[in-house]
């Protein structure tokens, strides 16, 4: 991309202005993990606790966002990247503009992870593993998509016949076999009170 002509240009209102007047800093909760695994649902009831807060919120979900801004991207390792790429830098604007943003992606590939994590600081890019294994994630079949993988009428399916790299160093793994949602609310909120975001 040709970007010798374009010139970045500061406004004067910054992040730090944006948080004060908020009362509270802005992160990014991303939450990677298998399809099926729990994220949405988790992602769901953890704005909504923070929202009962009184805190600014904002929720990017794979699904919702693969009928409108990335309708034009499907499930090969390209689009995927390109999926989390986008994703990766509407996630850092709403961070800009003060908001605690979720986003609840599969994004199977570690670099395309990394690469979101680099485009923030280290106290605003919080990755939150939710955890099952492909079996349970298979019999809960919240989307009947598993299903579908069975039939052979869905391919490049993410831990079936598409990989899913597991995160190696998260802030956060929710063990979605063990834990309830209410505990794993609480553990996510309770890291964002430690770590002063809230
Ligand atoms: S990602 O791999 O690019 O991060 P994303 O989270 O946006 O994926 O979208 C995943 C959602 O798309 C799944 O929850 C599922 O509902 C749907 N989906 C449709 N086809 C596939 C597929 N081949 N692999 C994974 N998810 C799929």
């Amino acid at each position: 991309m040709n970007q010798k002509n374009i010139t970045w240009h500061e406004g004067k209102v910054q992040k730090a202005n944006r948080q004060h007047l908020n009362g509270h800093k802005s992160a990014l909760l991303w939450f990677t993990g298998l399809s099926g695994s729990g994220k949405s649902t988790i992602s769901v009831e953890v704005e909504k606790k923070l929202h009962e807060l009184g805190l600014h919120t904002f929720r990017l979900d794979g699904d919702n966002i693969r009928r409108g801004l990335n309708r034009d991207l499907a499930f090969s390792e390209e689009d995927r990247t390109e999926n989390i790429r986008r994703i990766g830098e509407v996630s850092k604007l709403f961070v800009d503009a003060g908001i605690l943003t979720l986003a609840a992606f599969i994004s199977p590939f570690k670099e395309d992870r990394e690469f979101v994590r680099s485009l923030l600081s280290n106290e605003e890019f919080i990755e939150i593993y939710v955890q099952a294994s492909i079996e349970t994630c298979a019999g809960r079949d919240p989307k009947g998509l598993y299903e579908k993988v069975r039939k052979g009428e869905l391919k490049n399916f993410s831990g079936i016949d598409s990989p899913y790299e597991i995160p190696e160093s998260p802030e956060i793994v929710i063990d979605t076999e063990n834990q309830s949602i209410d505990e794993s609310v609480l553990r996510i909120v309770n890291h964002l009170k430690n770590k002063r975001l809230i």
